[in-house]
């Protein structure tokens, strides 16, 4: 139960804050930075794909992403933003349910709850650990610098060889794979229940927003988990003269 203290002090907060705070309001921050999200994962999954196609493909399109100078600036500053939104909302969520809830069930209904939905908190916390990790992996050069100044023929960043040979690597690849089967769950209960929280609730529409939290789970699965299990078992081939 919120004490009286804790309304009094809820009210007196201006009303938009008041909003993003409520349970609601912390919920529909959490679908439209989700939405925003998964668009990106979506977006540069195809983006990675490009790797099936061999180096000139995706050294040009890594190369045209860094070309695109302040506007890149522009889309990592909104990216970080949402998913700042996306944590800080998931987190303002558990507060208040634990606090709707402060004793625990004397005996648990969790079987009747799906698997993606009980474990969106640690598929959440799994993936977040890996963006930071990936950050400093192919955009810092951080984990394996030595596969970070590679040059292609036209003196571009070899992402293809960087890629490649940074998945030779089986612990490295093992968390990609780990990471991004779990970035899928998370998508396949996440996706479906944005819609229901951004009002498509319509009983016409239910069975296409629920099948497309599956759908989409499933294709970041095959794409995100492809990459680096074809690059670990050798179906990529790896550059000339660089092992
Ligand atoms: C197998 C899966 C993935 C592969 C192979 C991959 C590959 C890459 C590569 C090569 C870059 C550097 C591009 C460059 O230097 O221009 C990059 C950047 C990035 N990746 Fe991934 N990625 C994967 C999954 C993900 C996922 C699941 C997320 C987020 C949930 C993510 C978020 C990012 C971000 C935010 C950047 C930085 C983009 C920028 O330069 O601003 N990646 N990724």
């Amino acid at each position: 139960m919120a004490s009286n203290a804790g309304v009094a002090q809820s009210r007196a907060l201006p009303g938009p804050v008041r909003f993003i705070t409520s349970s609601i309001g912390a919920k529909v921050v959490m679908a439209v930075s989700g939405f925003v999200l998964v668009g990106f994962v979506l977006v540069h999954m195809i983006g990675n794909l490009q790797i099936f196609l061999g180096p000139e493909a995706i050294n040009r399109y890594g190369n045209f992403l860094q070309g695109l100078g302040e506007l890149l600036w522009v889309f990592r500053l909104g990216l970080l933003a949402a998913l700042i939104a996306h944590v800080a909302s998931a987190a303002r969520l558990v507060i208040l349910n634990q606090s709707a809830r402060p004793i625990n069930y004397s005996h648990n209904d969790y079987v009747q709850v799906k698997f993606a939905a009980r474990t969106m908190p640690i598929s959440g916390i799994v993936v977040l650990a890996f963006i930071i990790f990936h950050l400093a992996h192919f955009t810092g050069g951080k984990v394996q610098p030595e596969l970070f100044h590679f040059q292609d023929e036209l003196g571009q960043h070899d992402i293809y060889a960087m890629v490649t040979l940074g998945f030779q690597n089986w612990f490295i690849s093992g968390f990609y794979i780990v990471a991004n089967a779990l970035l899928a769950l998370h998508l396949s209960h996440g996706v479906s229940s944005m819609f229901q929280t951004l009002g498509v609730t319509a009983p016409a529409w239910r069975p296409l927003t629920h099948a497309l939290g599956p759908v989409i789970g499933t294709i970041i699965f095959i794409g995100n988990v492809g990459i680096p299990l074809a690059c670990s078992l050798g179906l990529v081939a790896i550059p000339a003269g660089a092992m």
